[in-house]
């Protein structure tokens, strides 16, 4: 039994035949066993969920429906601006209390028996509670006090809001970490401007998405458009940077140009590089310099609910949300900066066609996932490989992309706080 969490583990729920995440089993995509365990020791252990962009919730009042998890979770501005976070279900009999995805007020009410809560989530009304034409009431010993909706911890960090069910996450300053917070202090280095959203399912375990983001050898192999357009092409320089624990990334491309005409596709005999194609509105592919140093493309997952992404122009988070152990839902969350000028704006939104449910760079990663829980299914104690670049050491593969590096280190991070 584990001494903090209480839980027993199941018998042999999953084995690892290797230390260095190499090798996986297939199962942990799969297994409902291992995604309640999730719940327990990820999304209610020592972690803080990404939640919501303070430039959603900007006036008091103002609140926003979510998940930590599997978990209904509630984000609201309050009247001093402080921002909390609340479990939505009620603390009657369990009904969701607030149904709207997002809005402004300063009451919820459940529409079951009415009960209603303030911003923090304290219970404020009980209909009835003092009984009514000689019905009783509730009982003497009832105190309203007792019976607030469940809190979270909330903090936020550069305009990012994130919460945690557990005391024993450190604070989120140091949970995002030395490593971690420079790429959040260069896209968040100004106010932005929320801009909207995109939301999309994808019929596969929400881990299968995080190796994705974790994985720079897929990305000119499985999206036609990067190496095509040589937005991204073997040769281009990459940086990369993980947390001590293993679980977040930065990661960051910069453009070369490739003289050759995207020689090593066509030599490799890549399918997926479409010689001869050509855009006859260039400008999506535009890189206006905002930066000190033009990047292409920043990944930034912060486990397990965020990445930060910078590609070209176009700014976003993604959240991540598991939804079953062969279901998640990713939402893109699309912003710019304050004093953006009417055309940067419009470039931006423009840009935002490179990622989304329908994105130009990134539509084919939900069909990868996809694709992988089709083949795993059935697949008893077969195993996952990631051995691209395994016998050299990290520093030198992971500056040619053709690296498997941080998917083997998210797998250690992830063994380790999962206790498996
Ligand atoms: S379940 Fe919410 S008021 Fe009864
Ligand atoms: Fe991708």
């Amino acid at each position: 039994m584990n001494e903090i969490t209480g839980l027993t583990l199941p018998e042999n729920l999953v084995s690892f035949p290797r230390g260095d995440g190499s090798r996986i089993p297939y199962e942990v995509y799969t297994s409902p066993e291992v995604y309640e365990l999730e719940q327990e020791r990820i999304f209610r252990g020592p972690t803080w969920s990404f939640v919501a962009l303070e430039a959603e919730l900007p006036n008091p009042g103002d609140f926003k429906s979510t998940y930590v998890g599997a978990t209904p979770v509630v984000v609201t501005r309050n009247d001093d601006r402080s921002l909390s976070a609340w479990v939505n279900r009620c603390a009657h009999r369990g009904a969701m209390v607030c149904r709207a995805a997002r809005g402004n007020s300063r009451t919820h009410i459940c529409a079951y028996h009415q009960w209603s809560y303030d911003t923090r989530g304290n219970l404020r009304g009980v209909p009835f509670r003092n009984g009514i034409k000689g019905a009783p009431g509730m009982p003497a010993d009832f105190d309203p006090k007792d019976h607030s909706l469940q809190q979270l911890r909330v903090e936020s960090y550069r305009g990012l809001v994130f919460a945690s069910f557990s005391d024993r996450a450190p604070s989120l300053y140091d949970y995002i970490g030395p490593q971690m917070r420079p790429g959040l202090d260069r896209i968040f280095h100004k106010p932005i401007v929320y801009l909207g959203c995109t939301r999309q399912y994808s019929r596969s375990n929400w881990k299968l998405y995080t190796e994705n983001v974790r994985d720079p050898y897929h990305a000119s192999l499985l999206h036609a458009f990067l190496s095509t357009f040589n937005l991204q092409r073997v040769g281009m320089r990459y940086e990369v940077s993980a947390s001590d624990n293993d679980l977040h990334m930065l990661l960051m491309s910069y453009h070369a140009e490739d003289p050759s005409g995207g020689r090593a596709y066509k030599d490799a005999k890549v399918s997926s590089f479409k010689e001869g194609l050509a855009l006859s509105d260039p400008s999506i592919l535009t890189n206006v310099k905002e930066f000190e140093e033009v990047v292409s493309a920043q990944i930034q997952p912060i486990f397990p609910q965020l990445v930060v992404t910078q590609i070209q122009n176009s700014l976003a988070v993604r959240q991540l949300l598991p939804k079953g152990p062969a279901n998640f839902e990713l939402i893109f969350y699309f912003f710019g900066y304050a004093d953006d000028t009417p055309e940067m704006r419009m470039h931006r939104i423009k840009q935002a066609n490179l990622v989304g449910p329908a994105g130009l760079v990134s539509m084919e990663d939900t069909l990868a996932t996809e694709l992988v829980q089709s083949g795993v299914s059935g697949s008893g104690d077969a195993l996952s490989i990631a051995d691209m670049g395994r016998d050299v050491p990290d520093d030198q593969q992971i500056r040619s992309g053709i690296s498997e590096s941080q998917v083997r280190a998210f797998r250690r991070g992830y063994r380790e706080l999962m206790e498996l």
